[in-house]
């Protein structure tokens, strides 16, 4: 069996992209499966801090192939930026990188449309990274999507592009009371674009077809996480796409049947960007301040302070469930260090009623009150720790907790942010 998957079990920013590139290094193709630009996956590269939105973190690495698969919706200004922002760190895509033709293209509309979505809620707005995510997956199961290989037949694409702009146009003026769309300057500005991705797009479902009757090495990045789902999230406070298991069958053409390991990655703590119901998070908001800027809590892909509390068992059981994940990895145990006492929800009181299942209902996410269980911190630096029986006796006790509670073994301790900075399980 050859695949393995990499899912993130909270809100996001677990810590994927850094995960994702040491694992790369036992990997012969990486592939992005869902999402799009609202992704940001941090990687360090030779001191260099990296953050990619489109491309797999697998791209650092030399030999490895990485596919944007047909389940991600692809921004293709975006992506040229990434390319040529790779590129000024000596980072190439040519002859690595594959985009399905089967992946739908996010148009400037798209984030036009989510921006005023966002203006007309104004209470009930979801905070979204503004990548245009929501109306780009929407056009796709409304069926009015364009894709990715559509833009290489000119009749299709510009026959396809008319009928769009104009539907958007009557929203824009009679809706929003906002300027149309000019739909040749739309026409001209993708052309360009074309030219650009021509040597990248391929038929990916076909070359993942091919790895996987070879036996090649394939590793599955997620973006998002389980909260966000479309599904298994706090819906309506959630990404549009299936960022759980499900996801990856749909975005790529990987076999279900091919899967060793899929591994969810977990904070220490929790953060959370956007708007959308946190049980544990931090109540003293001086201690959340510091907490915040000690730990760099601020969104790589839009830059927005990120709100930060403490470890939700309850949380993330339920992805664990939804994923059937097989290993843990936990990040920035590091950034907990120093903190005297230590909470860890176990349980929610909703309505007087205690529980450790997740409600699938807002409503009941809303007025969850927290119950913790408190353990004592530690003060070391362990960022230079590689062996988790050297690690403090309170952070032992502290993973030993989770795992007890969750299940599932904690595979790999990330205790900073560059590649070495792990200690794996050795057995
Ligand atoms: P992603 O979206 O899941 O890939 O995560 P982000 O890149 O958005 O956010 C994770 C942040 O934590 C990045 O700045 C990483 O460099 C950093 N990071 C990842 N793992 C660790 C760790 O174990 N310790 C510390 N201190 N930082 C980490
Ligand atoms: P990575 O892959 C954290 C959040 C947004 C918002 C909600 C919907 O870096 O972990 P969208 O733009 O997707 O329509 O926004 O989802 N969100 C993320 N939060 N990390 C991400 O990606 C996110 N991608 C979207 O903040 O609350
Ligand atoms: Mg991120």
């Amino acid at each position: 069996m050859s695949v393995d998957i990499v899912l993130g079990l909270q809100w996001g920013d677990e810590g994927k992209g850094k995960i994702v590139d040491k694992l790369s290094e036992n990997a012969d193709v990486v592939v992005r499966f869902q999402g799009g630009a609202n992704a940001g996956h941090t990687v360090y590269y030779e001191d260099n801090k990296i953050v990619l939105h489109l491309i797999p973190s697998g791209i650092i690495h030399k030999g490895t192939i990485c596919i944007i698969g047909n389940g991600v919706v692809l921004d293709p200004e975006i992506l040229a930026e990434e390319i040529s922002y790779l590129n000024k760190f000596n980072i190439k895509c040519s002859g690595k990188l594959f985009i399905s033709k089967r992946a739908h293209l996010v148009f400037p509309f798209h984030k036009g449309m989510d921006r005023y979505i966002e203006e007309f809620m104004k209470k009930g707005q979801l905070g979204t990274t503004k990548r245009g995510i929501g109306p780009a997956y929407t056009d796709k199961f409304r069926r009015i999507g364009i894709r990715v290989g559509d833009l290489y037949n000119d009749d299709y694409f510009e026959n396809q592009l008319e009928k769009i702009v104009n539907y958007y146009n009557l929203q824009f003026s009679k809706i929003f009371k906002e300027e149309e769309i000019d739909y040749k300057k739309m026409r001209n500005h993708f052309l360009n674009y074309r030219n650009l991705l021509y040597r990248y797009v391929k038929n990916t479902e076909e070359m993942l077809y091919k790895y996987q009757q070879e036996g090649k090495r394939i590793l599955l990045e997620g973006a998002q996480a389980g909260l966000l789902d479309i599904d298994y999230g706090t819906y309506p406070y959630v990404t549009s796409s299936n960022t759980t298991l499900g996801g990856v069958f749909t975005g790529s053409s990987v076999s279900p049947f091919m899967i060793k390991n899929v591994y969810g990655v977990t904070k220490a703590y929790t953060t959370r960007v956007g708007a959308g119901p946190f049980p544990t998070i931090f109540k003293d908001e001086n201690f959340a301040n510091e907490f915040r800027d000690k730990a760099g809590e601020y969104g790589a892909a839009t830059g927005r302070p990120r709100n930060c509390g403490w470890l939700d068992l309850v949380a993330l059981k339920h992805t664990v469930k939804i994923n059937y994940i097989t290993k843990i990895i936990l990040t920035k145990l590091d950034e907990i260090s120093g903190i005297d006492k230590l909470k860890i929800c176990t349980e929610y009181n909703i309505n007087g009623e205690k529980t450790d299942i997740f409600p699938p209902e807002i409503y009941k996410l809303n007025i969850v009150e927290p119950i913790y269980t408190e353990l004592s911190g530690w003060d070391d630096d362990i960022s230079s720790v590689r062996d988790r029986k050297l690690l403090p006796d309170n952070a032992k006790k502290y993973l030993q907790f989770i795992e007890d509670y969750i299940g599932v073994p904690i595979d790999i301790i990330s205790v900073g942010k560059f590649r070495e900075d792990i200690i794996q399980r050795k057995d």
